[in-house]
């Protein structure tokens, strides 16, 4: 709306100056009142006849005043005129007033974007739309493979304005701003969502090319891994040093299978809850070599104790999703076999969370529960210089049916050895594969036969 107002107001004022100064010549120039020529001998059918018959044909020029920016030195000599800007600015607004002047406006060349008598296009532009532009730079902006909507009409002054501004780039509005101008949609749905990655805050440009780009959405490189590595450089190295790699970060969607790329409701920018962004592929077995990964979701949903911290849906508690150097790509070591040598590192995984010295005292009262009487049994089972069991012979990560996460039976070799456990209120009692009946009472100690 201002803008017109300008416009209205600037045909008014220009037109009350062409009209006072002919005036002013007029009346008080005698001497050049000679040479003012009259209209008629500067656009005559001999001379000048092309001037005035373009489509948009500037003011003073229709009303035939050549004499205002033409001074003449004698017969039919013109001096050159040495300072274009200053001679428009006798009749327009100054236009290098804002914080931002576009250079050429600066130098006072406006005649390499206007023509000063007439032309085709609407403003006496020297041209039209982006072609306007590319008199002075670079085609190549516009020339990738996917054109932004209003670059590949040549609208370059929905963003930029031709004269001057406030904001850096000669754009019409701060930063994010111009997009949003038209992506209204997306500052909506930004908005809407609690966190924001930071360079989507930041600027828009800092992933999509403004103009034009040879990836899809105008993106800067390869919007599935590439355009992410520019950034995350200690993410590119850990991936590569990984050597237990995850198939979820090579499908089609690469990192964008698991997060957003602008805005998210969970953390770390996951499309989902933790827990919910892995059953997006974790419903169904993969192959991975020989080895078929089990379909999680069905383990998860045959369980009804599940582990501390899946409740929590904190998968990642565990396991490193961009891929480890342990086995299953968990954070730590955990051993893969029924049977390790006891040593305390064997476990990190699991002493993360849990009390580390459960297995390091022969007899204790505080450090377990799994114990007769004062006897710790998992000192008994895991602390052995061979054949120790492992944490796996007993206890299943994700979740049981059982109490205290003890499974029902355990692979051994080709055989899913039975465990038989049954919780009683002061201990427990087991038939499994490896021996007979025993009973454990934390109270009083239980004598097995
Ligand atoms: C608003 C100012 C302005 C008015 C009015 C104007 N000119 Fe010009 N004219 C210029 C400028 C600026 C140039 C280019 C700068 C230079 O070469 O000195 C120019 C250049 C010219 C040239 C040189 C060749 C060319 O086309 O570039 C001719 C001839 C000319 N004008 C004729 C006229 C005639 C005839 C009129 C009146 C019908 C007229 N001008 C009115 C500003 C004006
Ligand atoms: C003698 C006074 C005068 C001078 C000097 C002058 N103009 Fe103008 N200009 C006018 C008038 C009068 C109009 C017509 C106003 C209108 O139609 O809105 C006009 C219109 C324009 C327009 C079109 C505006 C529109 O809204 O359509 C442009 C662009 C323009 N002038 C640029 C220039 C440039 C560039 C120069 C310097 C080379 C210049 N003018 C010098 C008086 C002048
Ligand atoms: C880089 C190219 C460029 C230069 C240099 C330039 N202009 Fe413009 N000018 C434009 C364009 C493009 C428009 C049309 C704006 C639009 O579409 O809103 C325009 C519009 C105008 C208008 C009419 C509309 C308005 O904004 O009021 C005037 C008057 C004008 N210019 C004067 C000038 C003067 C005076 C100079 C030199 C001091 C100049 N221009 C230098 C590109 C330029
Ligand atoms: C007459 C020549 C000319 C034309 C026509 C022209 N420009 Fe420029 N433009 C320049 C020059 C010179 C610079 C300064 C380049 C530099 O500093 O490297 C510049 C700089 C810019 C910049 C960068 C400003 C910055 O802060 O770095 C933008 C954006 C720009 N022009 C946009 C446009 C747009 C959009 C158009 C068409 C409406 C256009 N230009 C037409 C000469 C021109
Ligand atoms: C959708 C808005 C938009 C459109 C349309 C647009 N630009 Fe830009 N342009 C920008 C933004 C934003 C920047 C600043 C980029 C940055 O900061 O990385 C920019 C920067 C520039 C620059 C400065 C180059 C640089 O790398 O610093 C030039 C020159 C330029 N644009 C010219 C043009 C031309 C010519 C057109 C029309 C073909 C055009 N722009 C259309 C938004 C736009
Ligand atoms: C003048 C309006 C306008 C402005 C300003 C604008 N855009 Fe666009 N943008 C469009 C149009 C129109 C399309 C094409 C829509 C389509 O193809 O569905 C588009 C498409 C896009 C696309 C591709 C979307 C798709 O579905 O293919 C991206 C990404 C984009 N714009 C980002 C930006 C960014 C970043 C900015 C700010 C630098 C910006 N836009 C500013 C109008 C605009
Ligand atoms: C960190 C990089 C990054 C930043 C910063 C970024 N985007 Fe994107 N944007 C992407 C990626 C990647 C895609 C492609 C998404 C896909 O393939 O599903 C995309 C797609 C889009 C699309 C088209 C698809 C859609 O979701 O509708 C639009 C529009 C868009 N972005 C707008 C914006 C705007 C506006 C901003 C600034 C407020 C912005 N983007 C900032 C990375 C970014
Ligand atoms: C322009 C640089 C840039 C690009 C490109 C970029 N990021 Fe980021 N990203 C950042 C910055 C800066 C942070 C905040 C600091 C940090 O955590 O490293 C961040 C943080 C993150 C976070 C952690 C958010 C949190 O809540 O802690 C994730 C996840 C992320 N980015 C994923 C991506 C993905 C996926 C891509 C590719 C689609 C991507 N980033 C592309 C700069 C970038
Ligand atoms: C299979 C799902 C998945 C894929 C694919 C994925 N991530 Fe992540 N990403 C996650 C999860 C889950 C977290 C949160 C980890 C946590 O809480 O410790 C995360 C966290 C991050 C973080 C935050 C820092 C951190 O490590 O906690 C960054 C940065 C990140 N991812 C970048 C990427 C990049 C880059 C890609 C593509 C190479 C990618 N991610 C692919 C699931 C994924
Ligand atoms: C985009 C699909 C996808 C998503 C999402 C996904 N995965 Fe996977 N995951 C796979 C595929 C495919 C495999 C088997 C092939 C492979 O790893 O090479 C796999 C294998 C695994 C393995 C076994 C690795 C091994 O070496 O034995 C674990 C553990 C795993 N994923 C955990 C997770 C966790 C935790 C999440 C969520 C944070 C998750 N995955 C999300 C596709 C996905
Ligand atoms: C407390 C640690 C822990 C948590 C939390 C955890 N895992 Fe695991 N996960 C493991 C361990 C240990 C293994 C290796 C189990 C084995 O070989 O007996 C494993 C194995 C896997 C495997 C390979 C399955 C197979 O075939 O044996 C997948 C897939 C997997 N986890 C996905 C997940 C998902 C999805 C979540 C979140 C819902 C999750 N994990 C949470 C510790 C954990
Ligand atoms: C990320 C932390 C974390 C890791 C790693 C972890 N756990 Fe847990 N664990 C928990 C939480 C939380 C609970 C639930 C405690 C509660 O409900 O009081 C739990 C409960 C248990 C329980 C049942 C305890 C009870 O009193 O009911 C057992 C058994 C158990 N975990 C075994 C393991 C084993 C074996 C490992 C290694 C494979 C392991 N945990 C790794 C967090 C973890
Ligand atoms: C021989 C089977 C067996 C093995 C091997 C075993 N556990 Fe247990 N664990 C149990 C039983 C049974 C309980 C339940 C004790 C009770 O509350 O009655 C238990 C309880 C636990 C608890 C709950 C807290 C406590 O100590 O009472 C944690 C945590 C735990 N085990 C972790 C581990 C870890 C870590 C490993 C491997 C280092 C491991 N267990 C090895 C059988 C085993």
């Amino acid at each position: 709306v201002d803008r017109v107002k300008e416009r209205k107001s600037l045909y008014l004022l220009p037109l009350i100056a062409v009209l006072a100064v002919s005036l002013f010549s007029l009346w008080s120039m005698g001497e050049n009142r000679a040479q003012a020529a009259p209209k008629e001998s500067c656009v005559s059918e001999k001379c000048h006849s092309k001037m005035g018959k373009e489509k948009f044909v500037h003011g003073p020029v229709a009303t035939g005043d050549c004499g205002f920016c033409h001074k003449s030195e004698g017969k039919h000599s013109f001096k050159p005129i040495k300072n274009v800007g200053a001679l428009c600015y006798e009749c327009h607004d100054k236009l290098d007033t804002l914080k931002a002047v576009h250079k050429p406006v600066k130098d006072g060349n406006c005649t390499g974007c206007h023509n000063p008598h007439q032309s085709p296009n609407k403003f006496q532009l020297q041209a039209e739309g982006a072609e306007l532009c590319f008199r002075c730079h670079d085609k190549k902006i516009a020339g990738g493979k996917f054109v932004h909507g209003p670059v590949a009409v040549g609208s370059c002054s929905t963003c930029h304005n031709p004269h001057q501004t406030n904001f850096p780039k000669m754009l019409m509005a701060a930063a994010n701003d111009v997009c949003y101008a038209c992506h209204g949609d997306k500052q909506d749905e930004f908005k809407r969502k609690k966190n924001m990655h930071p360079p989507v805050a930041d600027r828009c440009t800092g992933c999509h090319n403004p103009h034009s780009a040879d990836f899809k959405f105008n993106l800067v490189a390869d919007s599935k891994r590439d355009l992410c590595f520019t950034c995350h450089v200690d993410k590119k190295d850990e991936i590569a040093a990984a050597t237990v790699k995850h198939g979820g970060l090579e499908t089609d969607k690469k990192c964008l299978a698991c997060h957003d790329p602008h805005v998210s409701n969970f953390p770390k920018l996951l499309s989902a809850a933790p827990a919910d962004s892995c059953m997006a592929c974790h419903d169904r077995e993969y192959k991975k070599g020989n080895y078929t990964v089990a379909n999680m979701k069905e383990v998860l949903a045959n369980n009804k104790d599940l582990h501390g911290p899946i409740r929590q849906k904190d998968c990642s508690g565990c396991h490193n999703t961009h891929g480890s150097s342990n086995f299953r790509m968990l954070r730590e070591y955990f051993p893969a076999l029924f049977y390790a040598p006891y040593d305390e590192r064997n476990y990190k995984l699991c002493f993360m969370c849990h009390e580390k010295n459960l297995a390091k005292q022969e007899f204790t009262t505080t450090m377990t529960n799994f114990r007769n009487g004062n006897q710790n049994l998992h000192f008994v089972h895991v602390n052995k210089m061979v054949k120790g069991r492992t944490c796996r012979a007993c206890h299943d990560a994700h979740g049981t049916n059982n109490p205290k996460h003890v499974r029902d039976a355990v692979p051994f070799g080709a055989w899913d050895l039975p465990v038989n456990f049954q919780k009683t209120e002061n201990g427990g009692k087991c038939v499994p594969g490896c021996h007979q009946l025993f009973v454990y009472d934390r109270t009083k100690m239980f004598t097995n036969r």
